[in-house]
């Protein structure tokens, strides 16, 4: 096994002569999307998918930190069906939490099936994330923001919700999807536009990280918000 220490909580394996990256399962013997369980010297670790999780692609592509760690508290704006929030929800532990916004009720419900009826870290919030002053189980102030909506005002909706709850000096990770956005801008011209809208709003760049191969069109602005 090797280990790179660049992100403490995210572990590098070897699998089948290729580097994979990894979370320590906080529920063993439970999978959330059919990812690979791997034990190693008593330890169980689930493989992190880059084609399925952003958060995995930026890592392999050198986002230099990850914002949180055991014990943080993130509000996750887009959950889905938990694939990243569930390997969030590995390194935070039984002592962080993250509260999931998804607002599909659809898709809420595997959420609900495979993380939240398992991992107690996870608090799930069915609603839309522009509608914020109604997240009734979210108390005291969030470490990190982390926000994967897909709508073309996605970075308004990460920067309201970041003013609303996150702390000042905490981070904000955010997906953008160019497509999303704008079909027949550039993407660079779209990318550019959103950042400065989170310039403005008082947010200090600290790393842009493209997502191809694994996603194309798509970069994670790694954000402090000060
Ligand atoms: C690209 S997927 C997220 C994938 C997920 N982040 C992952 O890596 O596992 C976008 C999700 O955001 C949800 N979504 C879209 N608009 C939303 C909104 N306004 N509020 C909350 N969730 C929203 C969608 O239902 C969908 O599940």
């Amino acid at each position: 096994m090797e280990r790179e220490n660049r992100i403490d909580s995210v572990h590098w394996l070897i699998i089948n002569g290729e580097k994979r990256i990894a979370t320590v399962n906080l529920f063993p013997g439970v999978q959330v999307y059919n990812e690979k369980l791997i034990v190693k010297e008593d330890i169980e670790y689930r493989l992190w998918d880059p084609f399925r999780s952003k958060l995995a692609a930026s890592i392999i592509k050198g986002l230099k930190t990850l914002p949180f760690q055991e014990g943080s508290k993130v509000l996750y704006l887009g959950a889905s069906t938990g694939t990243t929030a569930s390997h969030i929800s590995d390194i935070l532990g039984e002592n962080g939490v993250i509260f999931c916004v998804e607002i599909s009720p659809r898709v809420a419900r595997d959420l609900l099936d495979k993380c939240v009826k398992y991992r107690k870290n996870m608090i799930p919030i069915i609603e839309d994330a522009r509608k914020y002053g109604n997240y009734y189980s979210l108390f005291g102030n969030i470490d990190v923001v982390y926000c994967d909506i897909a709508q073309p005002d996605q970075t308004d909706i990460a920067i309201s919700n970041c003013k609303h709850f996150l702390k000042k000096g905490g981070d904000l990770l955010l997906v953008i999807k160019s497509r999303s956005i704008n079909v027949i801008k550039k993407p660079s011209q779209v990318f550019k536009e959103e950042e400065k809208k989170l310039r403005r709003a008082g947010f200090k760049v600290k790393q842009i990280i493209p997502l191809d191969p694994f996603d194309k069109d798509h970069i994670l602005i790694h954000t402090m918000f000060v």
